[in-house]
């Protein structure tokens, strides 16, 4: 793997767009353990994060990206305490409500969060509805599973009468159907491991892994990013162009 490439001169909205950096999604980690340090409770770590997280997306739609996807709320989520659930679940609700003054996001919630009650079943819903065909495109994972998303799709397909499928079939079926793969995923809060996110969408995906927890992550960690990003070399399994000796 090529890296450390000096890109230090170069203004991050000329990266973003030479290294082809369409979608970056972020594993949202570390909000429990921010709190923890500053003796404040769990929820508080949340609404940080979820402060930091409407910083955080309208800079990567300012520096040039074309969609980003956060991880807010997984499947497995729901096994912590109600009372942390339920702060969760409020967040969701007043971030929906704020939404409105942003007028150039097209919002979608991938996973299944109308599961989870009838409030968040149309709110969500409704912020979908309005505002539809907007340029930069956000996904909001919420109740979503990588897994769950899989078998949905296949369910799907399978409903439709199919029995057998191809990669564009799932692909079509998948919440994130019509938007890009992304092509970055940084995970902040120290852990190095996927925990259920887009399992089939990541398939090519580069990866970071930060220390930092998501409430202090902060715009100049995602021109660090795009930098890093812009560093490496993807193949998609080819080779790289200097090492393509014309076949012999
Ligand atoms: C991520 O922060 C947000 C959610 C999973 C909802 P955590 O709440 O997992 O924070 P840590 O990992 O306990 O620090
Ligand atoms: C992943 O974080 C889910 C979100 C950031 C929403 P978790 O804190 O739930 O992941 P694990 O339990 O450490 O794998
Ligand atoms: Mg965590």
């Amino acid at each position: 793997m090529e890296t450390n490439r000096d890109f230090s001169g170069i203004p991050v909205e000329t990266l973003v767009k030479q290294s082809g950096l369409r979608h970056i999604a972020f594993i949202m980690d570390g909000n429990g353990r921010w709190a923890k340090k500053r003796m404040l409770p769990r929820e508080a770590g949340h609404k940080a994060g979820a402060d930091n997280f409407k910083t955080i997306v309208r800079y990567c739609k300012k520096i040039g990206m074309e969609c980003c996807t956060v991880y807010a709320f997984s499947t497995e989520n729901i096994k912590r305490p109600r009372r942390e659930v339920e702060a969760l679940f409020r967040l969701l609700i007043s971030f929906i409500e704020e939404a409105a003054e942003e007028d150039d996001i097209e919002f979608r919630f991938i996973g299944e969060p109308g599961e989870l009650g009838e409030t968040i079943g149309q709110r969500t819903k409704q912020l979908e509805d309005s505002t539809r065909g907007r340029p930069y495109r956000l996904n909001i994972a919420f109740n979503y599973g990588g897994r769950a998303e899989i078998v949905h799709a296949v369910n799907r397909l399978m409903a439709e009468g199919k029995t057998s499928v191809t990669e564009d079939d799932i692909s079509a079926n998948l919440y994130t159907a019509g938007r890009p793969e992304p092509d970055l995923i940084v995970r902040t809060g120290a852990e190095m491991r996927i925990s259920n996110f887009l399992l089939w969408q990541a398939a090519y995906a580069e990866l970071i892994f930060s220390d930092i927890l998501w409430p202090d992550y902060s715009t100049s960690d995602v021109d660090a990013a795009v930098r890093e990003f812009a560093s490496r070399s993807r193949r998609f399994g080819g080779l790289d162009k200097a090492d393509q000796t014309g076949g012999t």
